[in-house]
């Protein structure tokens, strides 16, 4: 396996007597979606910006394509790029003026700029003054800022936050984009349905430290096996005939709509199976999958936004 773009070991910062983040380690690799996910003051940004070099850890070692970000940070400036969750420009500054600005900064041609600007919706917007926008549209327009160098390493901290839901669909569709390039993506997200869709692979972290990383089904899978069908059926003997399901663990009824909960991907299976023996009528059925806000809720014993 070639090595990781991102290698994180043992990193801890303080702030004070505050513990921000503690032995935490992770590995990113090349064209790979990674999401460190957790609540409200978990470490994400202090982690992230940590191998961005913009802070130093207290103790650990941080490589970011073969390179320290602290003692390489100009080296690495030409290759990755930043979205920071709290950016400002100058209030008067014009979008097009922006992406101009920055492209030059990065010896590369304004088109590129304008380029990015059609692709995040904000070509209607070039003239507009930075403080005009809305709080989505200076989102769309730092990612843009992030995106100018063509990185091959994208940060991007808390990227949809503010957006509306369309807003945020369109800006997977452009991360996901950014991995079709071959380019490797470390975003932080407290939305664990954005987790869920865009990661490959996810880092929970809480209070400072990691929990536990995989592929988010593989956490799911990890964690809550558990799988239940919700179905409708005016069977008299239906209570009876669930209750022989080989991998049943609970049922619970209200009215004629019955809640089957088994373990395993076979247990649906064995549902659809006593369905169809005894030929019963169902006028609805659908599966419960939990997702990873039932793996953080298991992992942690409250919920994310808690
Ligand atoms: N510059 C700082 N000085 C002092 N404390 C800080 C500083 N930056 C962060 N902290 C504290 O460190 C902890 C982690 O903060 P951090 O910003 O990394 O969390 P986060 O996971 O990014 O949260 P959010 O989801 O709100 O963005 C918090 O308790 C925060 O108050
Ligand atoms: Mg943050």
């Amino acid at each position: 396996m070639p090595d990781p773009v991102i290698q994180v070991v043992g990193i801890r910062k303080t702030y004070g007597a505050l513990v921000a983040v503690d032995e935490v380690s992770l590995d990113v690799h090349e064209a790979e979606i990674f999401g460190l996910i957790g609540p409200n003051g978990a470490g994400k940004t202090t982690t992230m910006e940590c191998v961005e070099g913009i802070r130093t850890p207290d103790r650990g070692t941080i490589r970011v394509l073969g390179l320290d970000p602290v003692r390489d940070v100009y080296a690495l400036q030409e290759r990755i790029g930043v979205q920071l969750q709290q950016a400002q420009l100058q209030k008067r500054i014009k979008v097009w003026e922006a992406v101009h600005l920055w492209a030059s900064l990065y010896r590369r041609q304004p088109g590129i700029g304008e380029q990015l600007l059609a692709q995040l919706g904000l070509t209607e917007k070039r003239n507009a003054l930075f403080m005009t926008l809305s709080g989505g549209q200076k989102q769309r327009l730092f990612i843009a800022l992030a995106l100018i160098n063509d990185p091959e390493v994208v940060f991007l901290d808390e990227l949809t936050t503010g957006l509306d839901p369309q807003a945020r669909r369109a800006i997977w569709d452009l991360v996901r984009g950014i991995r079709e390039r071959g380019k490797t993506v470390f975003l932080t997200t407290h939305l664990m349905e954005e987790a869920e869709r865009l990661c490959d692979r996810v880092a929970i972290i809480e209070h400072g430290r990691i929990i536990d990383s995989g592929r988010p089904a593989e956490l799911v899978e990890r964690y809550c096996p558990q799988r239940s069908i919700v179905l409708v059926t005016d069977d008299a003997n239906a209570l009876e005939r669930f209750g022989r399901i080989p991998r049943l663990r609970d049922i619970a009824r209200q009215d004629a709509r019955y809640t089957l909960s088994g373990t395993g991907d076979e247990f649906i299976s064995d549902v659809i199976a006593c369905l169809s023996e005894h030929r019963m009528r169902v006028s609805d059925l659908r599966t419960v999958v939990p997702t990873l806000e039932d793996v953080f809720l298991e992992l942690t014993g409250h919920s994310i936004r808690d």
